[in-house]
């Protein structure tokens, strides 16, 4: 089996992310923050080590701001609902994901309204004067994909932040597909908020996602409950992380996300990044000499791409070519649309969707010929005809 589905969730884990999580829940499993008895206290430090390594990834200083969440959808979601109000106005990029666009559909019933900012793929000059020109009086937040989910073109959120901030705007990355491939410095570039996953990138169990806060504004809760702290306080409390991390955490999954953050430290992320482009250039390369692929952007570099490709097959449906490849050749890709109308629309790949390869730091030359070989092959047209 081969799988090249990492943009999804990654696979397989680091041993020590799933030896961590057994871990975790056969010797220190209590309920962190709600007891003094030392389980709970053990739970509580375990889970404090993950915010520091959290700290560590994004060159922040205060654990405090990093909030555990169930994974960057509902990290999204706190940003967006918890910023906009009536009469605000929020800017994407073209390339947004359901998790950014639904969520602003919904609240257009609530008077708050957006505007999408085409991105011009390697030529960032062009993107920020999109971004500058989606900007009016009412505007309050800019939410923008570090990396396309489906194309891996990178967005500069450096220069865009910075362009944010001089309006007054604030600045939410969605940092789903590049948290452990790309640099997302908080303590540098000032992001205001931060939203990942933990499963792909970082290489952390699936129901884990980090939202770090970076900004004084009071972002308002959509959930309420306890916390452990205050327990005679009828209103949830005001300070960070327990205002925003009401209900029992997923502790077992954080001492997962601590290792896997931990290993995409040691490996560093730009060898990672480095190391998944090159693998994705050579099957570019070869894609590009077979006259029934069609390969949607340029050849990916380091400076412009996160390590993600998609393709088609020529006036064929992606979802029967990865069907097929999975039958014939136990290839494991995502197609579709990829929970990204927005994305696919703009890229004028909305008809048949994409075939969508994304690597990780597991993934070897062997896979990527397998899977050359395999859309190379003469009778791969014939039997999907
Ligand atoms: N958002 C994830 C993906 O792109 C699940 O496949």
């Amino acid at each position: 089996m081969i799988y090249l589905d990492n943009s999804a969730t990654t696979f397989p884990k680091p041993d020590s992310v799933s030896a961590e999580v057994y871990k975790a829940m056969k010797y220190y499993c209590a309920n962190p923050g709600r007891s003094g008895h030392k389980l709970s206290l053990l739970a509580a430090s375990k889970v404090f080590e993950c915010r520091s390594a959290v700290c560590k990834l994004f060159n922040i200083d205060d654990e405090n701001k990093v909030i555990f969440t169930s994974g960057c959808t509902a990290s999204l979601n706190m940003v967006i609902k918890g910023v906009l109000e009536s009469g605000d106005h929020c800017v994407i990029s073209s390339l947004e994901h359901n998790s950014v666009l639904r969520p602003l559909q919904k609240l257009k019933s609530k008077n708050i309204t957006y505007s999408v900012a085409q991105v011009y793929p390697e030529d960032d000059e062009k993107t920020l004067n999109s971004f500058r020109n989606c900007i009016n009086e009412k505007t309050k937040l800019f939410v923008c994909t570090h990396a396309s989910n489906v194309f891996g073109i990178r967005l500069p959120i450096e220069r865009l932040c910075a362009l944010a901030h001089s309006y007054g705007v604030m600045f939410c990355v969605d940092a789903a597909q590049s948290a452990g491939v790309l640099d997302v410095n908080v303590g540098e570039y000032g992001y205001d908020f931060v939203c990942c996953a933990g499963h792909k990138g970082l290489y952390g169990p699936m129901g884990t996602g980090v939202l770090v806060v970076n900004s004084d504004y009071n972002l308002s809760t959509l959930i309420e409950g306890g916390t452990g702290s205050e327990s005679s306080n009828f209103n949830q409390p005001d300070f960070y992380p327990d205002k925003f991390e009401s209900g029992t955490l997923n502790v077992a999954g954080i001492c997962g996300l601590k290792k896997g953050i931990d290993f995409v430290i040691s490996k560093n992320h730009d060898k990672i990044h480095r190391y998944e482009i090159n693998l994705l250039k050579k099957l570019y390369i070869s894609l590009s000499k077979n006259r029934k692929i069609i390969l949607h952007t340029s050849l990916p570099s380091v400076e412009y791409f996160a390590p993600v490709l998609s393709f088609s097959v020529r006036d064929t449906d992606s979802e029967k070519v990865a069907s097929f490849m999975n039958n014939n050749y136990s290839i494991c890709v995502r197609a579709g649309l990829h929970c990204a109308p927005l994305a696919h629309k703009y890229m004028n790949t909305e008809k048949y969707g994409t075939i969508r390869i994304s690597p990780s730091v597991f993934t070897t030359e062997k896979h990527i010929d397998a899977l050359i070989h395999a859309v190379n092959n003469f009778n791969f047209y014939k039997e999907l005809s």
